[in-house]
């Protein structure tokens, strides 16, 4: 069936007016919104989901990245359905936990010891909790424009604009209003992939800091990867300042068996997971030496950083995780990586045939669509190559992408999932192909 979106007859238009008596703006959760309606899912097997108005989707956007092995996967929904029936939900500990603990830390060295959260943005806050504990430093550093999830330190200068981002060094802004000064004043903003000026802005704090938090794929800075100039400044500033190198592997952990780090050769002090982890259930997670690590030690009375949570290494969650990391092996990777290769080649001739041209980046199975041939490499400079063509182009992309049975993140990022198959990649591009030319002409008459 073809999608005709938007459309106010259907059923996702008509569940979202309901929503409206019930959530503020109709929604409770902002990044299912897809302006003018939210589509609501009916079912989801493989690659593909279907909506409540029976419309196909094949789901490039996998939940902002969880769903790496696809929806239903039949080892994930066995592992989740067994587990069920042996214990739901305690306050006992259950061996699953054990396991998927034991399958993480075996994959990376710097995963000396791990602890098991809720959500990633839980596992970046008690990493900046654990780094401060081991280091009596108040301050954390982190890039300009860098998502590390629902925390008001960690969103410091998420979103920041020409008009209050400050002419020279970046500078710490709330993201929600009503922030308080005592949390920006503990955040240094670095800018990404600057290695000279980062280092400045660091040493100018070095006293203060408990820990720099990086990811090394960072999306929202234009998705290409850390320089390796930019990594080694990290790794040696952190080092020879005593402040932990915390690396947040919550999308990136994709990239290989050990993590970006790996794929990239550092190491971190600690490591924050979340999403692809948990198999698709919710779950977070923070690993590394095992000295930081101790800090969460309740043997001997009051930890120094006391973490739980009512639905800690929730017994399903566990049982989700194990099964996907073990579906997620070597082979799996490198066959993912490399039909994002082929995926991001395929984009990027889409975008030169269509005649609108553009940048496609990203890394192993993630790709981003940049309607702009201007150069970036880090939150300004991408801020800046596509504050104006490339949203009125995404803007009237994405619609024509769903009616073609395609679903990604609305500003252009996308990721695969193993049930994918160059039949899928073909099914992107072409949609994409498709979509741009009718964009070009619609400029093109706008333009008239
Ligand atoms: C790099 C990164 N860190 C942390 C988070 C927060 O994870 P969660 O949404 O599970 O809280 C996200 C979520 O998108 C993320 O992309």
């Amino acid at each position: 069936m073809t999608a005709t979106f938007p459309d106010f007859a259907c059923q996702s238009a008509k569940l979202f007016e309901r929503a409206q008596a019930v959530f503020p703006g109709g929604s409770t959760r902002n990044q299912t919104y897809f302006p003018p309606h939210m589509i609501y899912a009916a079912e989801a097997s493989g690659c593909r989901m279907r909506d409540v108005d029976g419309n196909e989707l094949v789901d490039f956007h996998n939940d902002y990245t969880v769903t790496i092995l696809g929806h239903a996967h039949a080892d994930v929904e066995r592992a989740v359905i067994e587990q069920a029936r042996q214990v739901m939900c305690a306050a006992l500990a259950v061996p699953a936990e054990i396991e998927l603990a034991e399958i993480i830390c075996a994959r990376n060295p710097n995963f000396e010891r791990i602890r098991f959260m809720v959500t990633g943005s839980e596992a970046v806050a008690n990493a900046m909790k654990a780094a401060r504990a081991f280091t009596g430093r108040p301050k954390i550093a982190k890039c300009e424009g860098v998502y590390h999830g629902a925390n008001d330190f960690a969103e410091v200068s998420l979103d920041p604009t020409p008009q209050n981002w400050g002419q020279e060094a970046p500078r710490s802004i709330g993201f929600s209003e009503g922030v308080p000064q005592g949390v920006t004043d503990n955040v240094v903003v670095i800018p990404f992939n600057e290695p000279d000026a980062a280092r400045a802005i660091l040493e100018a704090h070095a006293a203060d800091l408990a820990g720099v938090l990086v990811d090394l794929t960072a999306a929202r800075c234009g998705a290409k990867p850390a320089s390796p100039e930019f990594i080694a400044m990290l790794r040696e500033f952190t080092t020879a300042s005593g402040a932990l190198l915390i690396i947040d592997e919550v999308i990136s952990f994709r990239m290989s068996r050990g993590g970006a780090q790996e794929a990239l050769g550092v190491e971190a002090d600690l490591t924050t997971f979340g999403k692809i982890i948990g198999g698709g259930m919710p779950i977070g997670a923070l690993a590394g030496r095992a000295d930081v690590m101790s800090l969460f030690d309740a043997t001997q009375g009051k930890p120094a950083v006391p973490q739980s949570g009512t639905f800690t290494a929730h017994p399903l969650t566990m049982a989700a995780g194990q099964a996907m990391l073990r579906a997620y092996d070597g082979e799996a990777i490198d066959r993912l990586n490399e039909l994002g290769d082929t995926a991001r080649a395929q984009l990027r001739d889409a975008l030169v045939q269509s005649g609108i041209g553009g940048q496609v980046t990203g890394e192993s199975s993630l790709f981003l669509m940049s309607f702009t041939d201007e150069p970036f490499h880090d939150y300004r400079s991408y801020y800046r190559a596509t504050a104006d063509r490339h949203h009125r182009i995404m803007g009237a992309l994405f619609p024509k992408l769903i009616n073609r049975g395609v679903l990604m993140a609305a500003w252009g990022f996308g990721c695969l999932s193993t049930p994918m198959e160059q039949a899928e990649i073909d099914h992107l591009s072409e949609a994409v192909f498709e979509s741009l030319r009718e964009v070009r002409d619609e400029l093109a008459e706008a333009a008239e």
